[in-house]
């Protein structure tokens, strides 16, 4: 039975319910991909709950019922996507119009009226197949872009709990957002959340605008948005890693054994890492005309450093996708073609995904930590890359001004990912790096990632939620239409 908002209670110790369109079971062998599916289960991991979404797998007549599993304190509710709606919701508007446009990429982004109307009836799909699960006094936590209709959904079939959005991604400012065909209805549906969370300052502050220059609205204290009828409230949330449990998987026998495989195959030359999906938005082609740069105007590093760069393949039917996965091999072939010697080659470039154990060691193999994204929400392997270090031997980490994870870690050398030679030259500011100074960056950081862990974000979300939701329980208020 579907509580109203009445009923719904705001105790501690309502279930979590997490929605989001990739449920990854801790169970999967394979490697997670992407910051949501780690960020999510971990701080599942400890409330324990539902993760409701998709499978990950497509079918020709999905199920109407969730297949449902549980490991831990999680039950995991899946369904899997028809091949329309892996095209049209997923492929289509999910991942080439709205990822592009969030990413600032309007270049890219296509707008289809039909994959929209898709993306809508997925989300309404979605939601009363979960609807049958839901109790009164749950707190729903959707998460990202492809679900932004979801509470709407909801709303429309009598859910009345409290229900919160995070997105995962950067919100681009309203000039970029307007260029979206029915950019007003799909912000409009925001309004059915009690809480919308962002990763930065940067894109509540996008929202906001937005609200007030588009939608006429009123923006309150605390982080109160008025607009379309309906008072929400709009904060950020940056995410964060589990440091302790990634700094320990860096002890693992396993992480130790791939670490010393690398340490032995690079010789004593540098490796410098760079772990990102195959995606545009993480500024790939751009770093390795960075580290062209760095052979070029450093000529100390040839036969002394390696590029490793491991880029797992995805979203690989979207054609942009191929398109950036031609243009990186291209760019590593012309680069090893041009430096390489018969017993060094610069670039080590792996098309493959490896578990989160593995990286670790290899993070910790590795003097500098390259994470140089274009456009970034928050971007978790800079984190890791940090947390995975030797506390007496830490590496450096390089980090662009425009991932999320930026407006915390000023203690990295933060770079402009477009100014290929400001890229080279902190590389070489990196590799130089003395002892000490390697040291109290490091430390800095990494208590600042211990202090606001995986563990704060899920804490202060779901309060800020239960707040949200009882200060705004206006009966005369209904969802958004
Ligand atoms: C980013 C998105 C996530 C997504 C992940 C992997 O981190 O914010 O929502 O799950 O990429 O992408 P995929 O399309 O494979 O789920």
């Amino acid at each position: 039975m579907v509580g109203s908002k009445t009923q719904a209670t705001t105790k501690r110790g309502s279930r979590l319910v997490v929605v989001s369109n990739r449920v990854t079971p801790v169970t999967a062998r394979k490697a997670l991909a992407g910051g949501l599916a780690a960020g999510v289960l971990a701080a599942l991991r400890d409330s324990g709950g539902i993760w409701f979404g998709w499978s990950g797998a497509v079918s020709e007549r999905p199920a109407s019922e969730p297949a449902a599993h549980s490991h831990d304190k999680i039950t995991y509710l899946t369904t899997d996507l028809s091949p329309r709606e892996f095209e049209e919701y997923y492929n289509g508007f999910s991942n080439r119009t709205l990822w592009p446009l969030f990413h600032y990429r309007l270049d890219l982004s296509v707008f289809d009226r039909v994959q929209y109307e898709t993306y809508l009836r997925v989300n309404r799909h979605l939601a009363s197949r979960l609807l049958p699960y839901l109790e009164s006094d749950d707190l729903i936590w959707v998460h990202d872009y492809h679900l932004i209709p979801f509470a709407e959904e909801l709303r429309k079939m009598g859910v009345g709990a409290p229900i919160g959005f995070f997105l995962h991604t950067p919100l681009p400012p309203a000039d970029l957002l307007v260029a979206l065909p029915r950019h007003d209805k799909l912000l409009r549906s925001l309004f059915a959340y009690d809480l919308v969370g962002f990763q930065t300052d940067n894109d509540v502050r996008n929202f906001r605008d937005y609200i007030q220059r588009e939608a006429n609205g009123r923006l309150g204290e605390d982080g109160l948005c008025t607009a379309f009828g309906r008072t929400i409230r709009v904060g950020a949330f940056p995410i964060g890693i589990d440091a302790d449990d990634f700094a320990a998987l860096a002890d693992t026998p396993e992480a130790v054994r791939q670490r010393r495989i690398l340490e032995k195959s690079v010789v004593a030359r540098d490796v410098i890492i760079g772990v990102d999906r195959t995606d545009y938005s993480k500024g790939l082609p751009s770093r390795l005309k960075a580290f062209e740069l760095l052979l070029e105007n450093y000529p100390v590093n040839r036969g002394r450093v390696h590029l490793l760069q491991i880029t797992p393949p995805s979203r690989e039917h979207v054609p942009e996708y191929g398109e950036i996965l031609a243009e990186i091999e291209g760019l590593s072939g012309h680069i090893n073609g041009r430096f390489a010697e018969f017993d060094w080659v610069p670039i080590r470039f792996i098309h493959k995904a490896y578990n989160r154990r593995i990286l670790s060691g290899f993070f910790r193999a590795s003097r500098v930590g390259l994470v140089t994204p274009l456009r970034d929400g928050m971007n978790m392997v800079a984190k890791e890359y940090v947390a995975a270090q030797d506390p007496d031997d830490p590496g450096v980490l390089v980090l662009s001004r425009f991932a999320g994870a930026a407006r915390q870690m000023d203690r990295a050398l933060i770079v402009n990912p477009y100014d290929l030679s400001q890229v080279a030259d902190a590389i070489q500011e990196a590799l130089e790096m003395p002892l000490d100074e390697r040291r109290s960056r490091w430390r800095a950081m990494m208590d600042d990632l211990k202090r606001n862990d995986i563990e704060r974000w899920r804490a202060s979300f779901v309060e800020a939620l239960q707040s949200a939701s009882a200060e705004l329980d206006r009966p005369e208020e209904t969802a958004a239409e």
